[in-house]
């Protein structure tokens, strides 16, 4: 890690730059172990996502997708009313490998097994390209997702240190200095990929999600080969899969509003507004100017626009 460029940047730690990205030191070595072990089983469906993009959202709806036999028992059994979904669908980089020097043991898990991670398209795990496994990506609006970063980040270092001005995160976000950042680059890996290899990689932005949840569900169902058996099943399903991962439904529930995950974080500091456009309420008319321009650069000829 020595070698490595480094940033201040992340709560207390200092960020390292490793194949183009920033991560804090932890997660790093959580990258490089599951570089090293991970093998990736052709039935697998990787959830991949820049940081608060609505990764917990997405988790929530893969595995009820996924799982929808719960649906036809009683109700009030479900998985997802009892369990965070970050632990119904655990992160690669920042859970299973985390702090793991050794490969530790997946074979418990049943198939399709669902994993996720912020992992840039780079670093990858190279058994996730040789095999069939699925990628599907989400990312957001890169202003709602930088104040959702910042609220995020406040949370978990307000304790120790007081918060950090909005100013000083926007900066660092427009010199592409932010957790799993730049966020173009991340961005422009998978949606590159996506249009390349459009069975491998589905590409879901947060705002579309939202506009059209059905849709984007179908889609979804569709690409991972768990198509609805007749139409009436569809509908059936798609109507409980979105209100029990709704916003209202998850951010209320006790096991969200109390619980932690083993590395201290609050359930509950994944739940905060689920809107779209609150980089209204929280950024200059300047700020706004600089990161539409920046990305208007990024992304210009790629297609892609937020
Ligand atoms: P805000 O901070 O804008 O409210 P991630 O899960 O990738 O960490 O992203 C967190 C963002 O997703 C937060 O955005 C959070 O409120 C929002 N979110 C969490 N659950 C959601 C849900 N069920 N529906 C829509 N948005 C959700």
């Amino acid at each position: 890690l020595s070698s490595l460029p480094t940033e201040k940047g992340w709560v207390t730690s200092t960020l390292y730059k490793y194949q183009g990205f920033w991560h804090p030191c932890r997660h790093l070595q959580g990258v490089l172990s599951c570089q090293k072990h991970f093998e990736a089983q052709d039935t697998d469906i990787l959830l991949v996502s820049t940081p608060k993009s609505g990764t917990t959202w997405l988790k929530a709806i893969l595995f009820a997708l996924i799982n929808r036999t719960h649906f036809l028992k009683p109700h009030d059994n479900h998985p997802l009313l009892s369990n965070n979904p970050h632990v119904l669908v655990p992160f690669l980089e920042l859970k299973l490998y985390l702090e793991k020097e050794e490969n530790p043991d997946l074979s418990s898990l049943s198939s399709p097994r669902l994993f996720s991670t912020h992992m840039p398209y780079v670093s990858l795990p190279t058994s996730v390209h040789d095999s069939q496994s699925k990628l599907v990506y989400l990312c957001r609006n890169p202003k709602d997702a930088l104040v959702s970063l910042w609220f995020f980040t406040n949370k978990l270092r307000i304790q120790e240190m007081g918060a950090s001005p909005l100013e000083e995160v926007f900066e660092k976000f427009c010199r592409g200095v932010s957790i799993y950042g730049p966020f173009w680059d991340h961005v422009l890996g998978y949606w590159e990929e996506s249009l390349k290899n459009p069975k491998k990689v589905l590409f879901l932005k947060y705002e579309e999600m939202k506009e059209q949840p059905e849709v984007h569900l179908r889609k979804l169902a569709d690409f991972l080969g768990y198509s609805f058996s007749s139409k009436e099943e569809e509908e059936r399903m798609v109507d409980g899969i979105l209100e029990i991962c709704s916003f209202e439904n998850l951010s209320k529930l006790k096991v969200n509003e109390e619980g932690k995950l083993p590395s201290g974080e609050d359930y509950s500091a994944f739940f905060r507004k689920g809107e779209v456009g609150d980089w209204k309420n929280h950024l200059t008319a300047e700020m706004v100017e600089r990161l539409d321009k920046i990305c208007e650069e990024k992304f210009d000829g790629s297609g892609l626009k937020f």
